[in-house]
């Protein structure tokens, strides 16, 4: 595994080092900046404890309850592997600092989250794509994609990718995973923000809890499953990656927000936690049965398959048909989506868009979707 060439120049801070060291123990502290305790106004939901300054890797309480989430979905991390993010979003910041400059070869499926590629390509990254179909990527295209390329990183949504809502098997998942274990020097990025979002079955578990010496980053979001708004999410790594992602997060925000943290763990600590999940799985399941009939009727030649989980569909709405000159005459007719092209590493298909169903009511999404096939129809 090789770092981006700045990581040398990446020290730890020596405050926030300090102020670790004196977390938790009788010390009187004149090293960092933090203001009188006495001088916080009482906020509404903030407890004073969570009022100052807190340490870069996030609070420990909230970090316990998230390895004991992670371990749920079969993953096992301690806390002391993993880092509170303001977003999954950050993580991908931060990884793609940690490994890429200019050249450095990513494998990604294709098409795959459009702000990934975007932070990728702002470091340099030489972006590969790899096919997946409904199961993810098969052994045979796995094995050619990673010969052909040799990527210092493979960035992966296995679980109800975005956009196309693929739910990479137990069978795709041990592929992936051995063939990154025969390179050691390839890091996963395998980026999670829709696993609690299923109502079919419950996703296999990550490729990472499979790893034996590959280093592995591992990203989950509470956007999806709790608040956006909160921005909040995580990553949880392999032991040789954990100080110097501590150390990009001290030097890009010193930590997340605690008031946030505190949500979070509220959420998480709530014994009716699983039944607010088992009403949200219900809930989008309606709405995405209902997307489905509503695509089927508006778009009878639509390519699409009908997803299990996440929050999108990604469907070929006219076969043959180019939908780049489609997106802003929509826009004008008050419909958004966003046309496919912007999801392909390289050389987009033109035909696909992705289509959020849990946002708009059914009725609004229904209409939207009429709204589209006139447009395609007169065109
Ligand atoms: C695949 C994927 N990764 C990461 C993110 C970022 O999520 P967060 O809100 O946790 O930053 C998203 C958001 O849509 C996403 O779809």
């Amino acid at each position: 595994m090789k770092f981006a060439s700045r990581i040398a120049r990446l020290h730890a801070s020596p405050v926030r080092e300090i102020l670790r060291a004196a977390t938790g123990r009788q010390v009187v502290s004149l090293a960092g900046g933090l203001p009188d305790p006495d001088t916080f106004p009482q906020l509404a939901g903030l407890e004073s404890q969570r009022s100052q300054y807190g340490l870069t890797e996030g609070d420990l309480d909230l970090r316990q309850e998230i390895s004991a989430l992670l371990a749920k979905r079969g993953l096992c991390c301690p806390p002391e592997r993993i880092l509170v993010l303001n977003g999954s979003q950050q993580g991908l910041d931060l990884a793609a600092k940690l490994l890429v400059e200019e050249g450095t070869s990513v494998l990604c499926e294709s098409p795959t989250y459009v702000a990934a590629l975007q932070v990728f390509s702002l470091f340099g990254a030489q972006l590969e794509g790899m096919a997946i179909g409904p199961e993810g990527s098969s052994r045979q295209d796995l094995t050619e994609s990673f010969r052909r390329c040799d990527p210092a990183m493979a960035y992966v949504i296995p679980s109800f990718q975005n956009p196309t809502g693929a739910l990479w098997s137990e069978d795709a998942r041990e592929a992936l995973a051995s063939e990154l274990d025969h390179r050691t020097e390839c890091v996963l990025l395998e980026d999670d923000p829709y696993g609690e979002l299923w109502w079919g079955q419950a996703p296999p578990a990550p490729v990472a809890s499979r790893l034996r010496k590959a280093p592995w980053i591992y990203l989950g979001s509470f956007s999806k499953s709790f608040v956006p708004g909160l921005r909040m999410g995580f990553l949880a790594c392999s032991e040789e990656l954990i100080t110097p992602l501590e150390r990009l997060k001290q030097a890009s925000d010193l930590h997340s927000n605690r008031l946030a943290q505190g949500w979070v763990l509220s959420d998480l600590c709530d014994p009716n936690r699983e039944e607010r999940l088992a009403d949200l799985r219900a809930r989008y399941r309606f709405k995405c049965d209902v997307f489905a009939e509503s695509l089927k009727r508006h778009f009878p030649n639509a390519q699409f398959r009908k997803p299990s989980g996440g929050l999108f569909f990604w469907a070929n709405l006219v076969p043959g048909r180019d939908l780049r000159d489609i997106a802003h005459l929509a826009l004008e007719a008050g419909v958004a989506f966003l046309p496919g092209e912007h999801c392909f590493p390289s050389a987009p298909d033109l035909g696909w868009a992705r289509l959020n169903f849990s946002h708009a009511s059914v009725e609004d999404a229904d209409r939207a979707l009429g709204v589209l096939a006139g447009i395609c129809r007169s065109r």
